[in-house]
């Protein structure tokens, strides 16, 4: 798939098959993620991907609007040590753009995805980091559901576009 399509064509995702993820298209995902642009380049992210029957039910049980199956859960973390000091605000931008990668190439990998929002509702983002143990220094951003689209997923392509929203001056 072209880039172009490949963006123009992605959707949410949020019913998966039980197949599991290959090992090479998780790395995959991860390095979409890590490829994103950051403020300063400070690259202030971890990844949890989540694997684990026991994990995903824990994280499940703290985010309200999320709750979907699927083989593995990926939590996108703000990493605070690398936040830079006078603009901390910036993470949201630097993880905004790395969850939007890991969607992009999940779906170039034939895969669905959805992001579901942790950040910044403090209440998720406390409820989510005791679900999994997160340590100190490592803050829950987005939790984005990735699997095979089920056989009955329903999920459409929108056209968003608008010309309204655009000024050429
Ligand atoms: C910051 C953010 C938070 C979101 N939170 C949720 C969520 O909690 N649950 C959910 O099902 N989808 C969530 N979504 C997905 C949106 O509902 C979805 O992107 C939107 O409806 C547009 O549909 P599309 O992704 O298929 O184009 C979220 C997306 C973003 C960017």
């Amino acid at each position: 798939m072209e880039g172009k399509e490949l963006i123009l064509t992605r959707k949410s995702v949020r019913s998966f098959k039980d197949t599991p993820i290959e090992d090479g298209k998780i790395e995959l995902l991860m390095r979409a993620a890590m490829a994103g642009p950051s403020a300063m380049n400070k690259q202030p992210w971890e990844f949890y991907v989540i694997k684990s029957e026991e994990m995903k039910a824990a994280v499940n049980k703290a985010i309200p609007f999320g709750k979907y199956k699927s083989p593995i859960v990926i939590i996108a973390c703000i990493k605070e040590a690398n936040a830079v000091p006078v603009a901390h605000d910036l993470v949201n931008c630097d993880l905004g753009a790395a969850s939007e990668n890991i969607l992009l190439m999940a779906h170039e990998l034939g895969l669905g995805a959805v992001w579901c929002a942790i950040y910044p509702t403090k209440a998720f983002m406390k409820a989510v980091k005791k679900s999994i143990n997160m340590p100190v220094g490592l803050t829950p951003y987005s939790a984005i559901y990735v699997g095979y689209p089920s056989d009955d997923d329903k999920s459409k392509v929108k056209d968003k576009y608008d010309t309204k929203k655009v000024r050429i001056i």
